[in-house]
């Protein structure tokens, strides 16, 4: 009986950090590079919408550390940047950039601008 019990658990413990092993995460380090290239000269240095190009667009850039952005889910800010904001300068970077680099750029800003969970 305990060896059965001991073998479930085994099994249980392997099982399960195969489904965090699945859990694909962003690197923050590799996403400040991705964002110094692609995202800085919109959304800003300090990632609040006040990079060199703002200036010019009728639409400005989302300030992610406002509270409206980080009150989204990394999942809405994904979508956002992987397809774009519709009739906005904020175009999707699917195609552009790599599952992995979208994950990672995604990872930094949060990194610098946390999600406010508490509303
Ligand atoms: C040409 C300027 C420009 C560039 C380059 C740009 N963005 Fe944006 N981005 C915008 C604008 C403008 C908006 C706001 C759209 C709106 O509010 O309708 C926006 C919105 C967003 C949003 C939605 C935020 C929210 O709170 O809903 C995310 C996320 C985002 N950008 C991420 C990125 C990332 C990551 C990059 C680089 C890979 C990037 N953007 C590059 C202009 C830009």
């Amino acid at each position: 009986m305990k060896t059965i019990l001991l073998f479930a658990m085994a099994l249980i413990s392997v099982s399960t950090s195969m489904v965090f092993a699945q859990v694909i995460r962003g690197d923050a380090r590799a996403g400040q590079a991705v964002y110094e290239q692609q995202c800085l000269r919109c959304h800003g240095v300090k990632l609040d919408g006040n990079g060199s190009d703002s200036k010019d667009l009728v639409i400005p850039p989302a300030d992610f550390q406002s509270h409206k952005s980080r009150s989204k889910t990394d999942w809405e800010l994904l979508v956002a940047i992987s397809n774009g904001v519709l009739f906005s300068p904020m175009h999707g970077f699917r195609g552009k950039l790599t599952d992995q680099q979208l994950l990672d750029v995604l990872s930094y800003i949060r990194s610098v601008a946390r999600p406010d969970i508490t509303s």
